[in-house]
């Protein structure tokens, strides 16, 4: 299975995750969001980055989803994860997974990420589901950096669980 992972990270935090995911995955193809410009062929796309501001993604991920609204990509499946801080921001925690997940939906890449947010306390996220799941992993590097290794574990499961059983 090829593994495409973009990631958009402000301060280094996402760049660190994004390689531990990719870690997981033979032969995954890792890229800053800032860099890709041309189009994107793969069996897997994860997509991470991080939320500023309240609730805005992080910049270069913004300019990777305006830039390929017009570049082709050709993925089976999509996935997303993002930082955020819940004791920092509890009303706004991850909002940036959801503009990814739209993402993905815009571009007709089923997302098979969709997960649960055990053992996280926030009041609100846009990217929340009806039934309080998440439409992506959300991590918390500044509070809770000690659970990011088996939530990555657990999900990566996942993720090859359905990739390849879809
Ligand atoms: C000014 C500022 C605003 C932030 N806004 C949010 C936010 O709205 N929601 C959230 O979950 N995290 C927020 N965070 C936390 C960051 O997303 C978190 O520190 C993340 O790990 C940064 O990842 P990066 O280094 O990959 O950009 C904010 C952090 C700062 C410093």
């Amino acid at each position: 299975m090829k593994v495409c992972i973009v990631y958009g990270s402000t301060t280094g935090s996402t760049e660190g995750v994004a390689k531990r995911i990719a870690a997981n995955f033979a032969g995954a193809e890792i890229f800053p969001a800032s860099e890709l410009r041309g189009p994107i062929s793969c069996d897997l796309l994860i997509l991470g980055a991080s939320t500023w501001g309240l609730g805005d993604l992080q910049d270069d991920m913004v300019g990777f989803i305006q830039k390929y609204s017009q570049v082709p990509i050709a993925a089976n499946f999509g996935a997303v994860f993002g930082l955020g801080s819940q004791t920092g921001f509890p009303d706004s925690f991850v909002d940036g997974i959801e503009n990814m997940a739209k993402f993905l939906e815009k571009r007709n890449i089923p997302n098979i990420g969709e997960w649960v947010a055990d053992g996280l306390d926030f009041s609100s996220s846009r990217a929340q589901l009806p039934d309080g799941r998440l439409m992506g992993l959300a991590l918390d590097e500044d509070n809770q950096a000690d659970k990011t290794d088996k939530r990555i574990s657990q999900w990566i499961a996942h993720l090859k669980k359905l990739a390849g059983a879809l």
